[in-house]
Order: structure tokens, then sequence, then C-alpha cells
């Protein structure tokens, strides 16, 4: 008796359509398995850019509840995004990060610790809100947390994830440098792409390696969808929060040429909401995360955001910028001491520029239309104030207050 195809080749419905238009008509042996494979290299290509085709958007557990997130907590998370505007907003991810792993069982399958009684049960509520519901492993056999890794398991682990209904894997480097040498990177997170794609559940695939081996220039090959450009934009000895998050955002620059539709840089989480940052810093972080085309992933206790900090994370102006379709990360333009000016393209002959000030008073920055393509006049909106600034020849200036940005949108005026 013939076994069905999907146990031989685990592809989805999506990819058996590919497969007919592939013409593919044998079943047998080695020449299927290679063909699986190949198309299910090919379909996962053209997944991870109809996956995240903008910077993925939503929420997640880590700097709201580090390694104590329970069940309770991430559902009133997703709650909280239901009511409080960040779900229409577009945060849509509610992601689980590090510390949810329990044992694994004798047959080497994993399952969640006490604190997440029922993780099939957590994704279908997820679900049933519209949310989609993300994980966390690492390919080293511990996580960061000291829990248990996938190393040896990835397959076992991706079925895992796909029976639960996962819709985003993020995968912690970690402990991995104990049992991958250097240069073995690409493959050990390669590895887990192909369980992914085994499965055949769409999963968004996050890379967290901490930029330590440029995964700007393999993690589009390896099938991410995201990959850390930096180690953790917070909690760093030393660091004021400000300092590290202007660092790590700024750090961006030169790296815009290899994000586009389906793979993002990230540069870790907005800690809007969390402490160390204020109001006008809050406004910097979502400025820059935007112009770069970053992941917005909002990692706060949400039951505690005051109304001037929501406002920031569902500035819906400004979200439109990082989501923008073109998918161009922003780039910096120009810098002289404390003040940077960064631009990023965007659809429809429009220019998104923001003007920041890392200094300690306030100070003026401005921007030449010409150095972003436009030679006549232009109309400028101030997306932070929401209006509407009217028509400007030859530059903009303005006053940037301490710690601040100030956000334009240009685009050609129609000349009167
Ligand atoms: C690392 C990652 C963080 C977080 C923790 C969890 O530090 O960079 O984003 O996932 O591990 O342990």
């Amino acid at each position: 008796m013939r076994s069905s195809r999907r146990s031989e080749c685990a592809l989805s419905d999506w990819e058996l359509r590919l497969r007919k238009s592939f013409h593919f008509v044998t079943d047998s042996g080695a020449m299927l398995a290679s063909l699986c494979l190949a198309m299910a290299l090919a379909a996962g290509s053209l997944r991870a850019q109809s996956l995240a085709a903008t910077p993925p958007m939503g929420w997640n557990t880590w700097y709201a509840f580090g390694c104590h997130a329970t069940d309770a907590e991430v559902r009133a998370a997703a709650d909280a995004m239901a009511t409080n505007g960040m779900r229409a907003a577009g945060y849509q991810y509610v992601n689980l990060d590090d510390c949810w792993q329990g044992k694994r069982d004798a047959k080497g399958f994993i399952h969640p610790n006490a604190r997440f009684p029922d993780m099939k049960a957590l994704a279908d509520y997820l679900h049933r809100m519209g949310l989609k519901f993300g994980i966390y492993s690492s390919p080293g056999p511990k996580t960061c947390g000291g829990y248990p890794g996938s190393y040896g398991h990835e397959q076992q682990d991706a079925q895992t994830y796909a029976t639960w209904g996962i819709d985003f894997v993020k995968y912690d480097w970690c402990s991995a440098g104990e049992v991958y040498k250097p240069g073995q990177l690409e493959a050990a997170y390669e590895k887990m792409h192909r369980a992914i794609l085994q499965t055949g559940r769409p999963m968004v695939y996050s890379l967290c390696e901490y930029g330590m081996d440029a995964p700007w220039l393999w993690g589009q090959s390896v099938g991410a969808n995201l990959w850390r450009t930096t180690d953790d934009v917070s909690n760093r000895i030393g660091f004021q929060e400000y300092q590290r998050m202007m660092f790590v955002g700024f750090g961006q620059a030169g790296l815009g040429h290899y994000a586009g539709p389906g793979h993002w840089n990230d540069p870790d989480m907005l800690q809007i909401g969390n402490r160390g940052l204020d109001l006008s810093e809050d406004r910097t972080q979502m400025t820059l995360w935007s112009l770069v085309a970053a992941p917005l992933i909002s990692s706060t206790n949400l039951a505690q955001l005051t109304p001037s900090e929501l406002a920031i994370l569902t500035n819906r102006e400004v979200i439109a910028v990082d989501q923008d379709s073109l998918g161009v990360e922003g780039h910096r333009l120009s810098q002289a001491g404390p003040i940077e000016v960064w631009a990023k393209p965007l659809s429809g002959k429009r220019v998104a520029v923001g003007l920041f000030n890392s200094g300690e008073s306030t100070l003026p920055a401005s921007i030449r239309f010409s150095d972003v393509g436009y030679s006549g006049a232009v109309r400028l909106r101030d997306l932070w104030k929401r209006e509407n600034l009217g028509v400007f020849r030859d530059h903009f200036s303005a006053e940037i207050p301490r710690h601040g940005v100030v956000l334009i949108e240009i685009q050609p005026a129609i000349e009167e």
C-alpha cells in the first residue's frame, strides 16, 4: 500500500500546489527525497519573503517578565494588545522568549514547564484573537537561561512547534559554541530552517547570534526572516539605557542593503515602557527603528504602559515608515557631533527623514532636499506632531531637543 505523500515529504498544501506546477509525477525513493528537499528549499525562500514582507511586529516576554513569564501573563499581554490599540496598529506576533521549557520525554520530545500547562491551548487562544504565536530555542544543548536547547532534537522540536501551532521561532546561539566550531554557525542555523520546512507549517525564522558572525551576509541563505545584528539592546552593565539604545540603533549604519522584504536586520526589541528611557528617548527609539525597517517587537509589561508611551508605540504614521511596502532600510545621511540625520526612501516618491540629537541641550539640525533626491519644492509633514508643515524649498531646519528627534515625511509639492 502506498503511504501518504504527507508522511513521505511533509509538504503543506501550498507546497503541494508548487509541486503540481513542477509536473512532479513519481513517488519513488531517493529521487522523491531529493526533490522534496529541493522543492522545500525553493518553497522556503518564496515563503520567507511572503512571511515577513514587511518587518514583523509584535510583543515579546523577555524584557517584560524575563525568565519567569507565565501562560497567564502571555494571555494578558494578548488581551492588552487587542484592547489598547496595538493589535489594530499592526502588532501581531506574541512571542514567548526563553524559559518556557520543561523536560524531554523518553522519546526526546520537549514539554513545557509548569508555567505553561498547555501550549496548544495557548496558541489557539492567540489565534482566535487574530494574533500569532512565537517561541524560542537554541541550536545548542542549553538556552541562554539554562533550559533545554534543540541540539540533536531539531526535527522533533520543529514538529512539536508545528503541532502546537507556532508561527515564529527565535533561535538563540548561547551554548551552541560548546558543540559547534567557529565557522559552523550557518550550518547550525540552516539545520533548524530545514527542520521547520519539513513540518510544512510556515514559521517566521528569527536568528539571534548577536551579530558576532555577520549574519546579514548569510542569514537570508539559511532561511532567516530576521537576524539580530547586535548584542542585547538593554541590560548591559555599565551602559545607560539611552546610550546603549543609540549605540545599537546608530550601529545599523552600513547594513541597509542586506535587508529587504522577507529578510530584515534586527537591532533587538523596543524598550518603550521600560525603566531608563524618557518620552523623548522613547520617540527616538521608535523613529530610529522605523527608519531602519527594524522588526517592531515591544517588550514591556503592557499593563503598565502610560497613555503617552502607548501613543508612541501606536503612532500609525511612524509605523507606516517602518512597514512601507518598498522595504528599503534607511541610512545615515550625515553626522555632525551629536546631530545625525537618517533617511528612508518610501513608496510614492516620499522620503522619511529623522533629525536626531544625542546631545545634552537643544541643538539645530537641517536637511537639504537635494541630498534625498528632490530638485523642486517639497511638501513636508511632521509625523510625531501629525501636522502638515507646508511647502518648502531647498532645506528644512528645526531645533531638536536633548535626546530627541524630529521625523518628517517629504514628498514632491505640486506647484501652483
Ligand atoms: C539572549 C538574547 C535575548 C533573550 C535571552 C534569553 O540574551 O539575546 O534576546 O532571548 O537570551 O535568555
